[in-house]
């Protein structure tokens, strides 16, 4: 797999806007590793941040074939200003951060001067819920109507492959998508990821989807990509 389409059109998109390489970036909630592996290739100086320490082992693995595994950070975030990030990238991470505006704060400490960072992310708008492929599932508060739901769609078949819920009866697996709905997942409005990051960090709303092709503003074009398959696209630049 190379750099996603939608974080790649993102960083032309941000190279066209300041143009200076090399350009440090961090990869922000990076995985496995993937994305950093291929911005090193691509000759940037890419660093990967994760919390999560299992994706940090598989991410160091990754990185440590090509001698480059120093460029995987975390579980502790190296809130230090030396790391001048001129390009912070998240993608499908920010819908998966329980304290947004920590998550915020961390990115401002190791920030560069005016670097842009783009936040690629599902919003709730999606029709099919992007994690478990359910319909409708995450517009519904949590509670025994949402159980039903999901119940319904494991009894048919649905949900992701998820190789640890291959042995489970399906009652068992719609316990499973429940909590990782309930308790992995913090849907919220780009508006209000935009504000945070306004008024915690003093970042600058740069536009939304700006790093698309432009398209007509019809509802075809528009509207519907977004509640089927879209994620938002959020630049903002640091002060
Ligand atoms: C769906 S994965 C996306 C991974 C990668 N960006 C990709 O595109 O394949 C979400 C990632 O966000 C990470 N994550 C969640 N909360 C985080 C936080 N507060 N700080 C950093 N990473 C976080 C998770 O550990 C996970 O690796």
């Amino acid at each position: 797999m190379g750099i996603p389409f939608r974080v790649e059109r993102a960083i032309q998109f941000v190279l066209a806007t300041e143009p200076s390489r090399p350009l440090k970036v961090l990869d922000f909630g990076c995985g496995d590793g993937t994305l950093v592996l291929e911005l090193v290739r691509n000759g940037f100086d890419a660093f990967g941040f994760d919390i999560d320490p299992d994706r940090l082992k598989s991410a160091r693995t990754r990185l440590t074939a090509c001698g480059e595994m120093y460029r995987i950070i975390g579980p502790e975030f190296p809130v230090e200003a030396r790391w001048s990030f001129g390009l912070i990238l998240s993608n499908q991470v920010l819908e998966h951060v329980a304290d947004l505006p920590a998550a915020v704060r961390q990115l401002s400490a190791v920030a560069a001067s005016r670097a842009i960072a783009v936040h690629v992310f599902p919003t709730k708008a999606r029709i099919f819920e992007p994690h478990l492929h359910f319909a409708g599932v995450h517009w519904v508060r949590p509670g025994r109507l949402r159980r039903w739901m999901i119940l319904a769609a494991c009894y048919l078949g649905g949900g992701p492959r998820w190789s640890e819920l291959e042995h489970l009866t399906f009652q068992q697996r719609a316990d499973r998508f429940e909590s990782y709905l309930a308790n992995r997942v913090y849907y919220r409005s780009t508006s209000f990821i935009a504000g945070t990051m306004r008024t915690i960090g003093g970042w600058n709303e740069l536009g939304q989807n700006k790093s698309l092709p432009r398209m007509p503003r019809s509802l075809c074009s528009r509207a519907l990509p977004e509640l089927f398959f879209r994620s938002q696209i959020l630049t903002v630049q640091a002060p």
